[in-house]
Formats: C-alpha cells, structure tokens, sequence
C-alpha cells in the first residue's frame, strides 16, 4: 500500500469506534489518534480551572498553556496526558463526557484541536477516529468510515466500557447522556457530525468488533 495514508473513522459515542480504529491501526501497523480524548482533556481543564468558555481571551491563554500527548503503556495501551499528567481515567468520568460535548461546540476550541490533529497525522500512516475527521480535519482523506449503532445497542456498549472503568450508572442515565450528546453534536453550527458524502457507513449494531474490523479491512485491501 502506499506511503502516508489517512484513515478516518466518525459516528457517534458507542458505535464502537474506538475499538475499531485500533483494531485496524494494529493491523496496518500504523498510529491510531483519539481526538475525543483531546477534547475530554481540555473540558478536564476548564473543570478543574474554573475556565470561562465565553472569555475568548482567557480562554485562548489556557489554551497556549496546555500540553495535551500520548504515550504507550506496557500493555500498548494508550495513556492520555494532560500537561504530562496522566488523565486517562478521569477523563471518562461522566461529567466530563458532558463537558465536553459542550465545549466542542467552540470555534475557538474547534479550530486549535484541528490543528494539532493536522500537525499529529502530517505524515500519514493514521487511523483517526472522532466524530468530524472525514468531514472538516482530513476531508482529503485517503479512506473514510462513518460507524454507527442503534441507541440501544450503544447504550448497552456504554454503560459496560463505564463498567469497566469502575463507573456505575443506570440504563436510564446513559440513554440520557448519550442521546443529549447526540443531539448537541449533531446540531452544533461548528463541525457537526454526519457522514461524509464518500465515507463508507457500518452499521455495527449485529456485528463483532472482529466483524466490523474485516468489513473495513475489505475496503482498504480492496484499492
Ligand atoms: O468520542 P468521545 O465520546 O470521547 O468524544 C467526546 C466529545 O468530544 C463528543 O461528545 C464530541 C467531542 N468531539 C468532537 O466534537 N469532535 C471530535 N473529533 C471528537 C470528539
């Protein structure tokens, strides 16, 4: 295959996206980039620093000032770090969840995220997941995924990967969480989400995540 390929992978939280783009990342042996984890990690810090989101200016400081990285763990999973803080965990608290769905509705947020996305996959070899790769960050890119679940089933996907994590909640709360993050990032005026004209959609609502990983698998070997 050639050199410096983009893949991106959107749709909304509990479509099993995350899974799938390091699923197929391994695969390719090429880099896997979490940008909800990017946004998770600012709404960390405007919840911790009392940040006003309407004060542009104020805002725009805290930005300068922050670090957001990646590293490998022993077990090659990916550790999220905010100002060389470890995050990972935290940044999956509920609240935060909100917060951020609520920020990314940001210009000013929006447009310094996409930047460092560019500046993280400028030499390809990527598998971007998020909900505006395909669509406004890479719309260049080499191939795009929408993947997508019903609301049940994601809910369902949710509220055990919540489990996992050591986080309680009930159907009922996260059938409310996921639908007003839906809601708010499909209606946002920046970036909303929706597929790409191009992008292949997969519906993963009866499908193993080894399933989902081969359909997308077939359409890169495919070229
Ligand atoms: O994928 P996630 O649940 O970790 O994302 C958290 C929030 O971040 C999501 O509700 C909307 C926002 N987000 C975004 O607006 N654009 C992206 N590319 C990724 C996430």
């Amino acid at each position: 295959m050639k050199k410096g390929v983009i893949i991106t992978i959107d749709g909304p939280s509990g479509a099993g996206k995350g899974t799938i783009a390091r699923a197929v990342a391994k695969r390719l042996g090429y880099s896997y980039m979490d940008t909800g984890a990017m946004y998770r990690a600012i709404a960390l810090l405007v919840h911790r620093d009392n940040v006003n989101i309407d004060d542009e200016k104020k805002l725009s400081r805290t930005l300068l000032e922050t670090h957001i990285s990646f590293k490998r763990d022993r077990n090659s999973n990916l550790r999220v770090l905010l100002n060389k803080e470890d995050v990972t965990e935290e940044i999956r608290r509920p609240e935060i969840s909100k917060l951020s769905s609520d920020i990314a509705t940001y210009k000013a947020i929006r447009g310094y995220l996409k930047k460092m996305q560019r500046r993280i996959a400028r030499n390809g070899d990527i598998v971007t997941e998020g909900r505006d790769m395909g669509t406004y960050v890479f719309p260049d890119a080499d191939f795009k995924f929408y993947v997508d679940a019903s609301i049940s089933e994601r809910v369902r996907r949710r509220r055990l990967q919540l489990k996992e994590g050591g986080i309680r909640a009930s159907l009922e709360e996260v059938k409310t969480d996921i639908k007003a993050r839906d809601k708010q990032d499909k209606e946002r005026k920046e970036a909303p989400l929706h597929p790409a004209p191009d992008a292949v959609i997969i519906d993963t609502t009866r499908l193993t995540v080894d399933e989902a990983v081969e359909k997308i698998m077939s359409v890169i070997m495919e070229e």
